[in-house]
């Protein structure tokens, strides 16, 4: 695949809900940068699992990839408990995450000419996806914030949810990224760690944005 130089590419790896999407969202916002949210890919196919149980194939998924579009991932069927659970489980399939690998270097290096660059966020962007990003970020907290944020987000779209539940969800989401053998959720040597326990979304977006400017300065 031909790469487009010269575009500013931003990699950030997480565990569940520790906010990087909201920061990827953010930093794309800022910079112009075309924003993919790795995850929702890996939900879509949990999405057809659950409600296109026949047609469920690798082939029937490469075509259902082949023609994906960034706004079909704003389905907000994907950001069911149930389909995030589902997803870490497709997302341990090596042809599942192939399938995956092609969409996500399209965006990341081919974005659309009007973008300056590209902000992708998961758990091996910056590992496998985009090992030569320009910034590469490692955004983590605590499981209890990442719970009460996720609890409080489900509660304000008014589903009925149990903190100990989404707890155990994400436990149990943590570690099968943490542990599969493909791809495994981890920090790479060169990525920068933060910790957004004690940040507030504004002093977090501060703190990148203060990396990103200092990297693109020189
Ligand atoms: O980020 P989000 O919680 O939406 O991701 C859903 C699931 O998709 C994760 O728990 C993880 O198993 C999988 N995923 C992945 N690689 C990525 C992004 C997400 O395996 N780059």
């Amino acid at each position: 695949m031909k790469k487009i130089k010269n575009l500013i590419k931003v990699a950030i790896d997480s565990p569940a809900a520790a906010g990087a999407g909201t920061q990827a969202k953010l930093i794309s916002e800022h910079y112009n940068l075309l924003h993919l949210d790795t995850g929702r890919v890996y939900r879509y196919i949990a999405n057809i699992k659950i409600t296109e149980v026949k047609k469920f194939n690798y082939k029937y998924l490469r075509k259902k990839i082949s023609k994906l579009k960034i706004k079909d991932l704003q389905n907000k069927r994907l950001l069911s408990d149930k389909v995030a659970t589902i997803a870490s489980l497709v997302a341990k399939d090596k042809k599942i995450r192939k399938i995956v690998y092609k969409f996500q270097l399209k965006c990341a290096y081919n974005p659309p000419k009007k973008y300056a660059g590209s902000c992708l966020d998961g758990r091996d962007i910056c590992s496998v996806i985009m090992p030569d990003a320009d910034i590469k970020l490692f955004i983590t907290a605590s499981v209890k914030t990442r719970a009460m944020r996720r609890y409080k987000e489900l509660r304000a779209k008014n589903n009925y949810v149990d903190y100990r539940e989404v707890l155990k969800s994400i436990k149990k989401r943590d570690k099968n990224d943490i542990n599969r053998r493909i791809s495994p959720l981890k920090k790479t040597k060169d990525s920068i760690l933060l910790n957004t326990s004690n940040l507030s979304i504004r002093r977090c977006f501060l703190k990148i944005k203060k990396i990103i400017d200092r990297k693109i300065a020189n």
